[in-house]
């Protein structure tokens, strides 16, 4: 729950944050008269040009500096690698406070919807704004239950790929290639183009993270089946053997689900961003989400939970944590902690906080006695007391327990980050719909600071 006290402090609607706020920003920024406290005047002292940059506020978090009018105003840019000081757009769908470890999905906190709420009951409410009622559920687990097959000439797809292709590929590939089955009645202007895309991207993922992981070991290609729920079907789909029935196990389906709800949005991350600047040009939402799958697979990304694995496997033993430590904080050694720090949670990642539980439940109720929890432990009490970890705020994040519950779950590392995937279609749908719903919506297009060569005349190779 928050508390009235957090809500006072991080709305700047109240009037008496808003002049608080207002306040904090002019000493800040001491050089630049405030005109009107609605707008900060930036003044560029070598021409005189001045620009009044009006300030934007949202319902949660700090207000910010719209710089639109800068460049016809002043003639300059603004620089900022990282976009660590910009928001790139307006969105109503998640909210994050990373100093107060705060995460909300459509003013939801994580821990009750993780407690209360399921996979699929998530991606509604990222999708429409609200929580559905009964019948309004029930249409849309049945509407994601009949869109879960893939056409047959997309399963031939996967007999192209080398036997040892990471799942990563092959479903960036197979996604992109939903473009080319779905093309002919898909019109991104059409609101109801665009819920069916949602439909079948949330409903068709698992199906073909399945089929990636089932060619990965040159096992038969599973159908979906409809009397499943999501998190079963696809458990059904990646493990079911010919010779032999498949018990599903209530500790797995109740992990997988958790999993996919604390991984389902997390605002403007890189993957997000991704898919917001190519629907930013009217591609469409199949090559859009390719294009987010491809951006979470980088280890500082998505790919960390994969990599976090790896990494306290090469640890292997509890007294070896002291040195994995050590080499961590050496800064001529490019090693980092896997699954510690965050660009934007400089506290706990809450759902880092949600994990870490459930992996002790899950590894005690399945009989799993698995030394590399061990290991993440002693690295985690270690890193949390070391002063270069400490000063840094830098927590174990949500990678740093979900591959250890994965690893139980018997999903294989190269799946990690594939299972991500799953999840964050949910968000990534939602951002591509909510780009398309918002009027005056331009395509993205940064701009940089050249640090090449002057202009120059071409010489001819043989004057070179
Ligand atoms: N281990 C050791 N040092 C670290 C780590 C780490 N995991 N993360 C950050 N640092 C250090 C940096 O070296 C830097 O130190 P300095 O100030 O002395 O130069 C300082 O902490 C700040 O780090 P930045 O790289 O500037 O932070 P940034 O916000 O750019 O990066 C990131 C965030 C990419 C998550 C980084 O912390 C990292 O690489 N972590 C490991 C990979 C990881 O777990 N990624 C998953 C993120 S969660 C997700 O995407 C789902």
């Amino acid at each position: 729950m928050l508390s009235p006290a957090y809500c006072a402090k991080h709305s700047p609607r109240r009037p008496t944050c808003r002049s608080r706020w207002f306040q904090a920003v002019t000493n800040q920024m001491k050089e630049i008269p405030v005109s009107d406290p609605k707008t900060v005047k930036l003044l560029d002292g070598s021409s005189n040009r001045s620009s009044d940059l009006p300030l934007i506020s949202g319902t949660l978090g700090p207000a910010c500096i719209d710089i639109g009018t800068l460049y016809k105003d002043t003639g300059h840019f603004t620089y900022d690698p990282g976009y660590g000081s910009t928001a790139s757009t307006k969105s109503a769908i998640t909210y994050i406070d990373g100093d107060a470890g705060v995460l909300l999905y459509r003013g939801y906190p994580i821990e009750q919807l993780a407690e209360h709420s399921s996979f699929l009951e998530v991606a509604y409410l990222l999708l429409n704004g609200e929580l559905p009622d009964k019948p309004q559920f029930d249409r849309f687990e049945h509407q994601i239950t009949h869109h879960t097959m893939i056409h047959e000439a997309q399963r031939n797809f996967f007999h192209g790929f080398h036997y040892d292709a990471h799942p990563m590929a092959m479903l960036a590939a197979s996604v992109a290639s939903l473009s080319a089955f779905y093309h002919d009645d898909l019109d991104v202007d059409d609101p109801e183009d665009r819920k069916m895309a949602a439909v079948r991207l949330i409903a068709k993922m698992p199906t073909i993270a399945a089929a990636c992981y089932r060619y990965s070991i040159g096992w038969p290609f599973r159908y979906p089946r409809n009397n499943l729920e999501y998190v079963d079907r696809f458990l059904h789909m990646m493990f079911e053997v010919p010779s032999e029935p498949l018990k599903l196990s209530p500790v797995a389906t109740k992990a997988l689900d958790l999993l996919f709800i604390l991984h389902a949005d997390h605002e403007q991350n890189a993957s997000t961003s991704t898919v917001r600047l190519v629907g930013s040009t009217g591609a469409n939402p199949y090559a859009s989400i390719a294009a987010g799958i491809t951006a979470l697979w980088g280890p500082a990304h998505g790919g960390a939970n994969e990599a976090v694995l790896k990494q306290l496997e090469e640890i292997g033993t509890p007294d070896k944590v002291a040195s994995a430590v050590l080499r961590a904080k050496d800064k001529s050694d490019s090693f980092r902690l896997m699954g510690f720090g965050h660009r934007v949670y400089k506290n706990f990642d809450p759902r880092a906080k949600i994990i870490r539980e459930m992996c002790h439940k899950v590894l005690a109720e399945l009989g799993v006695n698995d030394p590399l929890l061990e290991v993440a432990m002693r690295l985690e009490e270690a890193a949390l007391k070391d002063d270069y970890f400490v000063e840094r705020k830098l927590y174990p994040n949500v990678d740093f327990y979900s591959g250890i519950i994965y690893k139980a779950l018997n999903i294989p590392a190269e799946m990690f980050t594939v299972m991500f995937a799953i999840a964050r279609t949910a968000g990534w749908i939602a951002h591509w719909i909510e780009q398309h719903e918002t009027s005056g919506s331009r395509i993205g297009r940064p701009r940089q600071i050249y640090t090449g060569a002057d202009v120059r005349d071409y010489v001819p190779a043989g004057r070179r």
